[in-house]
């Protein structure tokens, strides 16, 4: 061949290269320079050793043991991180995490919150994984609470007794003067919808109680008051000295109209959004009190002149508002919302959801997962992300969870890179594009755990652990070293720049296809 061949070759061998597309990606960019990276995980769902150093019962201890969750399956001993903590910072270390966000136990701290008495052997334990943390420079993001109610205020009326606000922030004083030294974000409540809803609307989660009518409104209603009670004990008693941050989670799906161009599925949607995340977020949020919609919507519903939802009183409303440095976001999915009509046949449990006069479904063609409820829809999450600039004025948000499950466990988790990759994307946008103000993200989850009612069945880990195996060793998927890529690079910078890797491979291979066509030539 002459260099008449050749020369054609080469820039034909250059051009495949700037045309060699990530897969699956259709946006490039980096996220700012600071962004916090992270994993997550939660203490039951993690530490086993359900009995050990004065730890005493929570409510998920009593529900599992009562053989109500998947085949029997418990959080007694699931992947032994009480034991195995050292273990699990290396896995961290490894994928180049920034932040580790995990939950204290508030039955390890304080066994019985009854007496208030702290338990020194569960402090001790939490102290040791921080300072572990600090060695290894990875910054710790903490929840305070992550569901496992001590089984001792379930029995006094659990989140329907107002004097849980009490304890729960003598609880959250404890640990702010015991780890503010060294813990900067304070999460207070994980999933406030979750704990009120499935805990005590439909009973699917422990404890178990069925009241959708009441008892979720209530809930929320200590929960929300319980937080700022907790946010303005760290005002009064810690800012000045410590300098950290306290936030709260919120779980939200997106809420898109069934028909974008119908009026009614619009406002459907956005009552939806309000029943949901704004149950929680107005209050903190916005005004210190429930959003109107829902205020209206759980009268209209309830018998006449009353109301099913609380009302906060004047000092609670000024407490609660702006109770927050920012706003935890825990999404994974997104529903269609269109308004149910008089004559659908669908109104038989009362209360939460009929009040909401929607009907909720999924489009056929989104993906699914391990769960009846996760379809994959990552336009979703720039869109609830944006909902949340515009409704609360651009408030900092973490993203504490995001994540897909299987229910095989396979370390060849394409399914689960594809879903990081594509929301990672959406995210990324929202922030380059839409000027959101999302400071972090931490997945979900580090490791294959116990998930709850579906004990561990369904697999959230970028770590595979075999349970049935005593040794409950890490394996990395596939998604940790699409996570270790990605924290590497700060975000998926356009493989067509010239940047020193990219460039000095396509010299290399273009030196060797000119060799081989001289040699073979
Ligand atoms: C802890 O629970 C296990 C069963 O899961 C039991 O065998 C053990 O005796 C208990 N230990 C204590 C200290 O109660
Ligand atoms: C609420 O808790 C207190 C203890 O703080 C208890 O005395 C009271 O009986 C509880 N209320 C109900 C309705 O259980
Ligand atoms: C809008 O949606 C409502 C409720 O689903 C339906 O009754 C109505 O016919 C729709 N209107 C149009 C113009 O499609
Ligand atoms: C809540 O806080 C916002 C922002 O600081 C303020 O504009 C609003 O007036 C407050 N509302 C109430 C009811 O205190
Ligand atoms: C809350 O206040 C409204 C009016 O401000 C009143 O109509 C309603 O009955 C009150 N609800 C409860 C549960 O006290
Ligand atoms: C984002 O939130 C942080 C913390 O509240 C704040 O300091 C910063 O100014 C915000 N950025 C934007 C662009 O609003
Ligand atoms: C495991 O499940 C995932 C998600 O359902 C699927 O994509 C994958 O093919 C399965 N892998 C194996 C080895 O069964
Ligand atoms: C899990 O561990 C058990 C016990 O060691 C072993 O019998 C089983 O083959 C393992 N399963 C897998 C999928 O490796």
């Amino acid at each position: 061949m002459d260099s008449g061949t050749i020369f054609p070759l080469i820039l034909i061998n250059v051009f495949v290269h700037l045309l060699l597309p990530v897969e699956g990606t259709d946006y490039y960019g980096r996220f700012p320079s600071n962004f916090m990276w992270g994993l997550a995980t939660s203490a039951h769902q993690i530490e086993g050793a359900w009995n050990a150093s004065g730890k005493s019962e929570h409510i998920w201890d009593r529900f599992c043991h009562a053989g109500k969750c998947w085949k029997g399956d418990t959080g007694d001993v699931a992947c032994d991180s009480f034991h195995k903590y050292m273990v699990d910072v290396q896995l961290l270390k490894k994928i180049g995490v920034t932040h580790y966000r995990f939950s204290l136990a508030w039955t390890r701290i304080i066994p019985n919150p009854l007496t208030g008495k702290v338990n020194q052997e569960g402090l001790n334990y939490y102290r040791q994984l921080i300072d572990e943390l600090q060695r290894n420079n990875i910054i710790p993001l903490v929840t305070i609470f992550h569901w496992d109610l001590p089984q001792s205020l379930e029995d006094i009326g659990s989140w329907a007794n107002d004097s849980l606000v009490g304890y729960y922030n003598h609880y959250a004083d404890v640990v702010f003067k015991a780890y503010g030294d060294k813990v900067k974000h304070w999460i207070t409540f994980n999933e406030p919808w979750v704990i009120c809803w499935m805990g005590y609307g439909t009973g699917e989660y422990a404890p178990g109680i069925k009241e959708p009518a009441t008892r979720p409104y209530k809930c929320a209603h200590t929960i929300i008051k319980s937080h700022a009670e907790a946010y303005h004990t760290y005002n009064d008693k810690y800012r000045n000295t410590q300098k950290g941050q306290v936030g709260i989670t919120m779980n939200s799906d997106f809420m898109a109209p069934k028909d974008p161009h119908n009026k009614s599925h619009i406002e459907a949607a956005t009552r939806a959004q309000q029943f949901n995340l704004g149950w929680f977020a107005h209050p903190i949020f916005k005004s210190g009190d429930y959003p109107d919609v829902m205020k209206n919507y759980v009268a209209k519903n309830s018998p006449q002149g009353t109301s099913r939802l609380p009302n906060f009183t004047a000092q609670e409303i000024a407490r609660n508002n702006g109770s927050a440095d920012f706003l935890g976001l825990n999404h994974y999915t997104t529903s269609l919302v269109e308004p149910l009509r008089r004559n659908d046949n669908v109104h038989v449990t009362g209360g939460y959801i009929d009040d909401q006069e929607n009907i909720l479904s999924h489009d056929p063609a989104w993906p699914g997962s391990g769960s009846t409820w996760l379809f994959v829809v990552p336009w979703g999450f720039r869109n609830l992300l944006n909902w949340i600039r515009t409704e609360y004025g651009n408030p900092q948000v973490i993203v504490t969870e995001n994540g897909v499950t299987d229910n095989n466990g396979t370390v060849q988790d394409k399914h689960r890179v594809d879903y990081y990759r594509a929301y990672i994307t959406e995210m990324l946008k929202a922030i380059n594009e839409d000027k959101c103000n999302v400071t972090g993200y931490t997945a979900w989850s580090l490791m294959d755990n116990f998930e709850w009612s579906n004990g561990y069945h369904e697999k959230f880990g970028i770590h595979y652990i075999n349970f049935s195996d005593p040794e409950l060793k890490r394996v990395p998927k596939d998604s940790a070293i699409f996570f270790q890529k990605l924290i590497t690079e700060n975000g998926f910078p356009d493989p067509t720049q010239n940047n020193a890797a990219v460039c000095s491979q396509k010299i290399f291979i273009s030196l060797v296809l000119i060799f081989l066509v001289y040699f073979l030539g």
